[in-house]
């Protein structure tokens, strides 16, 4: 990708800084899959101690951090609730259903606003007639829901609505951190309230690769097996788990800017009606049923003035704004979004 383009498709194109290639450089590493490797050990254990959980796992992706974790929540021929724009369902290309044998059933797409009354409400208990709930999945931040955040009162309620059914809550934290900068969560306070997480080094963090699944010893242990058997033991991985510790030590707080930066593209696209909803992270949300281009013409206009945005449906598009794009890249951005916006 030419480094003349503006490349606000997504928080996941970010490339190693100087740092951190220097950090994985002279990472120790050992063969992981005997549990040799210092370095992942290191970020496992530092992982783990982020959310107080027991233990962590290393894994090489978000959706294979999520896979494992709802193979440890669901039993086959069980079923988890999410919503309807959920990762778990829309991008992980029915992984659930053919790993694990999981059934799952959605609430509609709200994004961060879920209803815990609504969740409650689709919980079937156990027997032979229908198939029955074990998980809950929510997502933090929410990809599709434009980076929402949800509050933490309503995964309160969440976890009283699992306890009540004695149903397992997992969170995909790909964006926890974004989360957590946002509106000041402790990490460890969302760690308290989740069975399992995915949490993922390599979205906005800026490490190459790198997902981890959190939760108890006990769970942790049975995840090394699932791994394995998805084909995710790795060798000598430390290289990239030194660019997740780095990533862990220099990237979380600075998210404050990106967010800086996906309000400013905010403000210069509302007065074209075609913000779906505020920014609140790092992920600005565009609808644009009320405007004269669709999502594929404005994707087009914007690649022909060097600026690359993401289309998610006919209608709907993103911008996502990470530590690759510095202000100047972010002012060339609002100059060709009004450009073209007003066309
Ligand atoms: C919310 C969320 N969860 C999980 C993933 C999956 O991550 P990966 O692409 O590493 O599989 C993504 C990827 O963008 C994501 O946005």
């Amino acid at each position: 990708m030419p480094d003349s383009l503006i490349d606000l498709r997504s928080d996941t194109v970010t490339r190693p800084t100087p740092g951190m290639r220097e950090a994985m450089a002279t990472a120790e590493v050992g063969d992981d899959v005997y549990g040799e490797d210092p370095t992942v050990t290191a970020l496992e254990a530092e992982v783990a101690a982020l959310f107080g959980h027991e233990a962590a796992l290393f894994a090489p992706s978000g959706s294979m951090a999520n896979q494992i974790a709802l193979q440890l929540v669901v039993p086959p021929a069980h079923e988890l609730l999410c919503d309807a724009d959920a990762h778990v369902v829309t991008y992980e290309i029915g992984a659930a259903a053919a790993y694990g044998g999981i059934s799952s059933r959605t609430w509609p797409a709200v994004g961060a606003d879920i209803d815990p009354d609504v969740v409650a409400a689709m919980v079937r208990p156990d027997g032979y007639f229908a198939v029955p709930t074990r998980a809950i999945a929510v997502e933090q931040t929410h990809n599709r829901g434009g980076g929402g955040v949800i509050p933490l009162a309503t995964l309160r309620e969440l976890r009283r609505v699992a306890d009540e059914a004695q149903l397992a809550l997992h969170c995909d934290g790909a964006r926890i951190w974004h989360a957590h900068v946002a509106d000041g969560v402790p990490l460890v306070e969302y760690g308290r309230l989740f069975d399992t997480m995915s949490v993922c080094l390599s979205k906005g963090l800026g490490a190459p690769v790198g997902s981890l699944v959190v939760g108890s010893a006990e769970k942790i242990e049975r995840a090394r097996f699932i791994r394995k058997r998805m084909g995710g033991g790795m060798r000598q991985v430390g290289v990239l788990a030194a660019a997740g510790r780095y990533a862990l030590a220099h990237h979380v707080e600075r998210l404050a800017e990106d967010h800086a930066k996906a309000a400013r593209l905010a403000e210069a696209v509302a007065p074209f009606g075609v913000l779906a909803t505020p920014a609140r992270t790092n992920i600005v949300p565009l609808d644009l049923t009320k405007s004269p281009l669709d999502a594929h013409a404005l994707a087009a206009a914007a690649r022909d003035e060097g600026l690359l945005i993401s289309v998610l449906g006919p209608r709907t598009a993103r911008l996502v704004t990470h530590m690759d794009v510095d202000d100047a890249a972010v002012d060339r951005a609002v100059d060709i979004l009004t450009r073209v916006l007003r066309r």
